[in-house]
């Protein structure tokens, strides 16, 4: 695989560095002001953007996106919530967004799993995972070779990001799978097993659980719909971006109306926009049109800086977080989670 080389940092200390203040020293000195407070006059103090400069604004609007988002922490959702990632369409950003929420949300301390259900392994990749042919994988998982727990593995970056990686052998499932018992709910119940096996080991719960999807229907992705409670759609600015939505959206029914009654398209994402053409703004009018509580506000930029991170067996969210691209997986994640805990509300007032 390309690998691009790795960025050397620089020593801690070299002629002419300034010395900063350490983090005890900050912390020591006297302030009246509660966070909030400053977190608003930090914003407050910015100037506003000037659309004549687009480089600027943007700078801007990072700087005002990195310090509201920045300084609060994620709750923990009430119950593990599991996400299935999903949307035929190849290239559209599912691998990207699963790896990027998931460690938006771990790198708060939330304890999250990946199942890498795709053969392409690219969730895997992206996660620091090695996974060559042979290596226990979701394929073993899915066929009940293995119980969940041996195939789990911690992310290259984050120790409360966790991984079932996929390899190659995934690619033969979707045929091997169809004469099992239970083929449609072969991921669940490793999953609900999984998730007792922790709860007995007096392991911490886990928080998300998000399983990346391949490009295409098949059983896989029904085992992805089962095992879960919400799925999320990306959706990329592009043209063409909701052909074969509708085809998605009655699968979904059907798992719905046959399978697993508890589905729900929870959220929708905006993906790869580039958002100086009409075109984005367009498309995204026309998602937000047809599905105005599903489409998060945050939308995901086209960026070097987010395609490139896997090359380094990292996310963007590790890679360089204060870009734009990482910034905006921040406040998707954060969004999502806001919306879990809108609903566990509404749904104890019923
Ligand atoms: N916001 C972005 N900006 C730039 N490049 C992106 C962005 N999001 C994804 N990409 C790149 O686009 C390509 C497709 O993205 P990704 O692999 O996430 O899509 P996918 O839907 O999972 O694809 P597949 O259907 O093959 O599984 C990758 O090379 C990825 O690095
Ligand atoms: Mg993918």
């Amino acid at each position: 695989m390309w690998r691009v080389a790795p960025v050397p940092t620089l020593p801690t200390t070299y002629p002419g560095r300034v010395p900063h203040e350490t983090e005890q020293q900050a912390a020591a000195k006297p302030d009246s002001l509660s966070d909030a407070e400053r977190r608003q006059a930090l914003i407050s103090s910015l100037p506003t953007a000037d659309e004549d400069s687009p480089l600027a604004a943007q700078l801007i609007r990072d700087t005002q996106r990195r310090v509201t988002l920045s300084e609060r922490t994620f709750e923990k959702p009430r119950s593990t919530r599991v996400f299935t990632v999903a949307n035929q369409k190849g290239g559209v950003g599912k691998t990207t967004t699963t790896v990027n929420i998931a460690a938006a949300l771990a790198r708060s301390g939330l304890e999250v799993l990946v199942i890498d259900n795709d053969p392409q392994g690219n969730a895997s990749t992206a996660l620091g995972v090695e996974h060559p042919s042979g290596t226990v994988s979701t394929y073993d998982v899915l066929l009940g070779e293995v119980p969940m727990q041996d195939a789990v593995t911690v992310s290259g970056a984050l120790e409360s990001l966790w991984c079932v990686p996929a390899t190659v052998d995934l690619s033969g499932a979707e045929i091997e799978l169809v004469s099992l018992e239970g083929r449609e709910y072969r991921l669940r119940t490793a999953l609900a097993e999984y998730l007792r096996w922790r709860d007995e080991q007096g392991l911490p719960r886990l928080d998300y659980v998000f399983i990346d999807c391949p490009p295409s229907l098949g059983l896989l992705t029904v085992n992805a719909f089962t095992a879960a409670a919400e799925v999320l759609i990306p959706i990329q600015c592009e043209y063409y971006a909701l052909e074969g939505l509708s085809q998605l959206l009655n699968n979904i029914e059907l798992i719905k109306g046959h399978l697993n009654p508890e589905l729900t398209v929870s959220t929708i994402l905006l993906t790869m926009s580039d958002t100086r053409t009409n075109l984005a703004r367009e498309v995204a009018g026309e998602v937000r049109g047809h599905f105005p509580n599903e489409t998060l506000s945050a939308v995901i930029p086209r960026s070097v800086r987010i395609s490139e991170a896997p090359s380094y067996g990292q996310t963007v969210m590790t890679y360089d977080p204060s870009s734009s691209g990482a910034l905006a997986y921040l406040q998707a994640a954060r969004e999502l989670s806001d919306r879990g805990a809108a609903a566990a509300t509404t749904e104890s007032h019923r």
